[in-house]
């Protein structure tokens, strides 16, 4: 197959997420697609957020930030986050809020996945500041959770294309993990 030369540029699908930060006291969110676990013991997520963004105010206050994984259903509201901004406009009201652990890291209720992370490292970029949080707790609705863990099939969440800026969601699995390949180990 001939390959040719594409702008590497937001190339990757981004499962999306919406990331909660107390700025000056009030409860903000925005959508981020640059999101996604980087340690394993104990678990630590990585968000990158571009510098004037009203959220990375917050979560330098703070040190505590909030990712929470939004199903279908707040699709609208998910993308009217990530045009506004809360220097300019009220988001506090979006959504049902609660708190857990930190008391800092705003989750939103609706969301049936969320995880309170405490700031271990922030990573200043060209554009960006990466924060890899601790995630201090993780929360599941009990509807969707089969065995302890998130059914990510039944929660469907977003992910995002951006050659044609579509949110799709999840689909159906279509193989089995560190499992698959087995049938190509040499013997
Ligand atoms: C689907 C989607 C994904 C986004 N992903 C990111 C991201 O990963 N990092 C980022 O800095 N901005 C991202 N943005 C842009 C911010 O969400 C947007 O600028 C938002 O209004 C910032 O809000 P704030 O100023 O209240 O923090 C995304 C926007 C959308 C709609």
């Amino acid at each position: 197959m001939e390959k040719r030369e594409i702008n590497g540029n937001f190339a990757l699908p981004m499962p999306i997420v919406l990331i909660g930060a107390e700025v000056g006291g009030k409860v903000n969110f925005m959508p981020a697609g640059w999101c996604t676990q980087v340690n394993g013991n104990p678990p630590m997520i990585l968000c990158a957020l571009a510098r004037n963004h009203h959220t990375t105010k917050g979560i330098l206050e703070t040190g505590a930030f909030s990712v929470n994984v939004p199903s279908p259903a707040l699709l609208d509201k998910t993308d009217y986050c990530g045009l506004v901004s809360g220097a300019e406009v009220d988001k506090s009201g979006l959504f049902e809020v609660f708190y857990g652990k930190l008391k800092k890291a705003p989750m939103i209720r609706d969301c049936p996945v969320n995880f309170e992370c405490r700031v271990f490292q922030t990573v200043p970029l060209p554009s960006h500041t990466a924060f890899i949080g601790e995630i201090v707790t993780a929360y599941a609705d009990e509807a969707v959770t089969v065995d302890g863990k998130p059914d990510y099939v039944a929660i469907n969440p977003l992910v995002l294309t951006m050659a044609d800026n579509a949110y799709h969601g999840l689909g159906e699995a279509v193989g089995n993990a560190w499992s698959a390949g087995k049938a190509l180990i040499q013997k």
